[in-house]
């Protein structure tokens, strides 16, 4: 219900307020919390843009406080921030001795949030997210939009990077045009929204088996909503937030701009090195190209693609139209 939105929105702000205090001004938060931002190389003026925070170890702290400020348990629970078990009655919260990313919309409201574990070997997801609420729909969000839209519509293009500290970091190197869709699959939703402002995605994800696999189904989704894409994968298992602190900011500036590869360059790059000289397996390839270039919305620029792949392969025009075709019966 109505009511019922308002009351969340109040209580992200509230929540999103203490775990915020609990980092800055208790001795846990400085000493767990602050200090793994810094320890991450983020300087203070980035960690208070980010509204970086904490939630402490203690199992209610944050539903404690809610509680003692008027807020139901169940407006707690339909947030998701709390849960109140038949065993403890004084609830318990959803995030505990986890350093804070709150998410906020297009304009600026916080609706949920991302939280990380401090050590990276806990057998624990490393990053636990917000459940869907009446304000939070993951599919309908796209973490660092709000901190980035000018800064996207000045560039015409839209970074799309895998996590939150990739967003983080690159907007420390004075890179702003940046936004994650942080866990999810990318949706449809979340490319309208780019599309206000762009219709030029660059994807920059993690160089590893995840990050190809997330790329090759961001770049379908892309080119299906007619957006223009360019692709890259970081080099040697870095992300966009490793390599932004190895490198100054006008060489990743540089990098992405020079680096960046058509889909079709990158997809052959990418699968022709598995194929190696296999007839059948370069054979594959090929059709995995075609079958993204089906995805592209405009005829004229499908042929523009289709002679790109002709020339790269050797192969003649008729051979993929005809794969082509088939290609786009499959996909309806
Ligand atoms: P990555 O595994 O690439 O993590 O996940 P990362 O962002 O580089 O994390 P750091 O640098 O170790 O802190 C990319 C994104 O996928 C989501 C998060 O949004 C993360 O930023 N994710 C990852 C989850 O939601 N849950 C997980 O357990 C892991
Ligand atoms: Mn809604
Ligand atoms: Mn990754
Ligand atoms: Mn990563
Ligand atoms: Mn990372």
């Amino acid at each position: 219900s109505q009511t019922d939105k308002e009351l969340l929105y109040k209580i992200h702000e509230v929540a999103n307020d203490f775990f915020q205090e609990q980092m800055f001004n208790t001795d846990e938060g400085k000493t767990i919390a602050y200090s793994y931002f810094k320890e991450r190389e983020l300087r203070d003026e980035i960690i208070r843009k980010f509204q970086l925070g904490y939630s402490p170890e203690q199992k209610n702290s944050f539903t404690e406080f809610a509680l003692e400020k008027g807020y139901s348990k169940e407006i707690l629970e339909k947030s998701g921030l709390s849960i109140f078990p038949e065993n403890s009655p004084n609830g318990i919260d959803r995030f505990r001795e986890r350093v804070i990313f709150p998410i906020h919309s297009f304009s600026g409201r916080v609706l949920g949030f991302g939280a990380r574990i401090l050590k990276n070997n806990v057998k624990t997801a490393k990053y636990l997210n917000s459940p869907e609420t009446e304000i939070y729909h993951k599919s309908q969000v796209l973490y660092g939009l709000n901190q980035g839209k000018q800064a996207i519509s000045k560039n015409n293009l839209c970074l799309l990077v895998e996590g939150y500290m990739d967003v983080i970091a690159l907007h420390q190197s004075g890179i702003e045009h940046v936004v994650s869709s942080s866990g999810t699959a990318l949706t449809v939703e979340q490319i309208k929204l780019i599309k206000r402002l762009t219709e030029n995605v660059t994807i920059l994800f993690d160089g590893d088996a995840a990050g190809i696999k997330a790329s090759f189904r961001s770049i379908d989704m892309l080119l299906s909503e007619s957006m223009n894409i360019r692709v890259l994968l970081f080099p040697d298992g870095d992300d966009p937030d490793s390599f932004s602190r190895k490198h100054p900011q006008d060489y990743v500036e540089k990098f992405i701009k020079n680096e960046a590869k058509d889909f079709i360059d990158f997809k052959a790059e990418i699968l022709l090195k598995d194929a190696g000289s296999d007839p059948i397996r370069k054979a594959e390839a090929i059709r995995d190209i075609v079958k993204s270039v089906a995805f592209v919305q405009n005829a004229l620029k499908q042929e523009v693609y289709l002679k790109e792949v002709s020339n790269k392969f050797g192969l003649s025009e008729q051979s993929l139209f005809n794969e082509l075709n088939v290609q786009k019966q499959l996909q309806k």
